[in-house]
């Protein structure tokens, strides 16, 4: 019997993790099977636990039950713990591991897929959520010369800037008038209900690049609007979404996937 993995969530019928492990697990000849599971939104534990009672070795955790993965692993790993969210369980004897892989993935991205060079360069992040927070750490390793974090509260952006030790700057959306930055991350969720934060103008720097952690197949609204302010370049999280997913496969398996050739694949299907 192939060793049975997950990705849970509510909802999940569109999550692409199925199809990207799958060919994962073709592309390195792992004997496994990935499933997306559907828990009610009370019912996380039960759900995670029942997939744990029938063999289950690990689970990709997506919204909205990040938080609680958190609480339910029994050992963390420091970026986990970090972020105070886990994307990544692994079902270990006696041990419930949880992982989170989102900042590395949006590292990969930017450094491999997009070329993109954070050290020296003006970064600006927007949202202070979960999202947010789970990338904080593995952007600060990278030395931006300027790290800002904007926020519609700015008092959550100002307890985060805290709690990664005063090294990067909270400010609210109308203190960045006049500034501009070489690359901008959207980890808001306002483009899930089509909205966009609240940027000034000219945030933009020449051959500055947009990223949105979100994607779809329709442009986000962050995205239309870096492209009308005339950023550089675009990009939308699907990228990060397959680097996250290689990083939990190697966390399971101890196998680096070529992640380049699936998102390559999972491009041509979204630009049809
Ligand atoms: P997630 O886990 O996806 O980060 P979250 O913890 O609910 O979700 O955080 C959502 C983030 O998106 C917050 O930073 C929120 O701003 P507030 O802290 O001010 O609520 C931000 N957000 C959501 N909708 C937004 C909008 N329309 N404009 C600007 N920011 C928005």
């Amino acid at each position: 019997m192939p060793d049975q993995y997950g990705v849970i969530g509510n909802p999940v019928a569109h999550s692409k993790s199925p199809q990207i492990h799958a060919e994962f697990a073709r592309q390195t000849g792992q004997d496994l099977v990935y499933e997306a599971l559907l828990a009610p939104k009370d019912g996380f534990v039960a759900t995670a636990n029942a997939f744990r009672g029938r063999g289950g070795r690990g689970l990709n955790v997506t919204l909205p039950f990040k938080g609680e993965a958190f609480r339910y692993a029994t050992a963390l790993s420091a970026r986990a713990r970090a972020a105070q969210a886990v994307n990544t369980l692994r079902f270990d004897a006696g041990a419930i591991y949880g992982d989170n892989t989102d900042g590395a993935g949006l590292v990969q991205d930017l450094l491999r897929n997009l070329g993109c060079a954070i050290a020296a360069r003006r970064l600006l992040l927007l949202g202070a959520g979960g999202a947010a927070r789970g990338v904080i750490e593995p952007l600060l390793l990278l030395h931006p010369a300027q790290f800002v974090l904007a926020n519609r509260t700015p008092e959550t952006a100002q307890r985060l800037a805290q709690d990664a030790g005063g090294a990067l700057e909270a400010c609210s959306y109308a203190a960045l008038t006049g500034r501009q930055f070489d690359l901008v991350v959207n980890a808001t969720s306002a483009s899930l209900s089509g909205e966009l934060p609240p940027l000034p103008p000219g945030v933009f720097a020449r051959g500055a690049l947009a990223y949105d952690m979100m994607y779809g197949d329709v442009e986000t609204a962050f995205l239309a609007f870096a492209r009308g302010q005339g950023a550089a370049r675009l990009a939308d999280g699907l990228g990060m979404l397959v680097e996250q997913a290689a990083e939990s496969f190697f966390v399971w398996r101890g196998l680096r996937p070529d992640s380049a050739a699936v998102l390559k694949l999972l491009r041509q299907a979204q630009h049809g």
